[in-house]
């Protein structure tokens, strides 16, 4: 694992960003998810770290730090997304970021340290099984997308999600890993928790980033885009569900995923800043 802190300039990039729009928004919604949940993510991982030992865990200890300084890294970045998306049209946006933002702050309020780690985990399943689709290549294809800073940035972003995939897990089992029975079955639960989370608050913003540019379509361009975005939501849909499916086997270890063929060559275009390269 390493710090990358690359710079994407989005000055120039259009919240329509690829010739697929449906396809765009549906990315464009997703993008909700880092800047909200990786805070939350870096906060729970705080909260974990107490309850280990400086001594038996520090390897433990140390790869959170990296965690949690290249979730850092994602999530600073993809408020600059966002903000390109909002400003470019799509005020009503931060009303969808505000309620998601509060549901973070209710569920460190009021939520086990058990449960957070269950739901991070399945939001750390999602994103590193998923990688593939990014890093190498399908993502901007769907997308109808030219190279452009946007689809760096997600590259750069599930390229690391791949590189720090087992550190929420390790952490997970071990706080919580025995009874197995009981802690696989509560991380399945997990998973199913914050897929549904997430789906439900994207859903919604997809619905709103559309429909602003549907108020200028006639009834049949309407009626087309309509089509296109269930179209779009059930293709990509289904090639996340098949990469997560592995998830859920009690034997599932995030170790063993296979890394995307690109992703050597999509970490190395951003390199180390002198004096912050660590490895684990
Ligand atoms: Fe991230
Ligand atoms: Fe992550």
């Amino acid at each position: 694992m390493r710090v990358r802190s690359p710079e994407f300039d989005f000055t120039d990039v259009s919240p329509r960003w690829g010739s697929n729009l449906e396809a765009v928004h549906l990315v464009n919604a997703q993008g909700m998810i880092p800047a909200y949940i990786e805070p939350f993510l870096i906060k729970v991982m705080r909260r974990a770290a107490e309850e280990l030992d400086p001594l038996a865990d520090a390897e433990l200890l140390r790869d959170i730090d990296l965690f949690n300084r290249q979730e850092g890294q994602h999530y600073r970045l993809h408020r600059a997304f966002n903000a390109m998306v909002r400003d470019g049209g799509y005020p009503d946006m931060a009303d969808h970021e505000a309620v998601f933002e509060q549901d973070y702050e209710h569920f460190l309020r009021t939520r086990s340290l058990r449960w957070l780690l269950a739901y991070c985990e399945g939001f750390e399943s999602i994103g590193s099984t998923g990688a593939e689709l990014w890093v190498d290549g399908q993502m901007e294809t769907e997308l109808g997308a030219a190279p452009s800073p946007a689809v760096e940035l997600w590259k750069w972003h599930l390229a690391e999600e791949y590189e720090h995939r087992t550190v929420v897990n390790r952490v997970y089992h071990r706080l919580y890993g025995r009874p197995r029975l009981f802690a696989w079955l509560y991380r399945a639960h997990g998973i199913i928790t914050a897929s549904r989370h997430l789906n439900r608050r994207t859903a919604a913003l997809r619905r709103y980033l559309l429909d602003v540019d549907r108020r200028g379509m006639t009834d049949e361009q309407r009626r087309l885009s309509e089509e296109r975005e269930s179209a779009t939501a059930r293709k990509l849909g289904a090639a996340n569900l098949r990469r997560l499916v592995r998830t859920f086997s009690p034997f599932y270890d995030p170790a063993r995923t296979p890394p995307p063929a690109g992703l050597q060559a999509t970490l190395n275009r951003y390199p180390v800043p002198a004096g912050r390269s660590k490895s684990a």
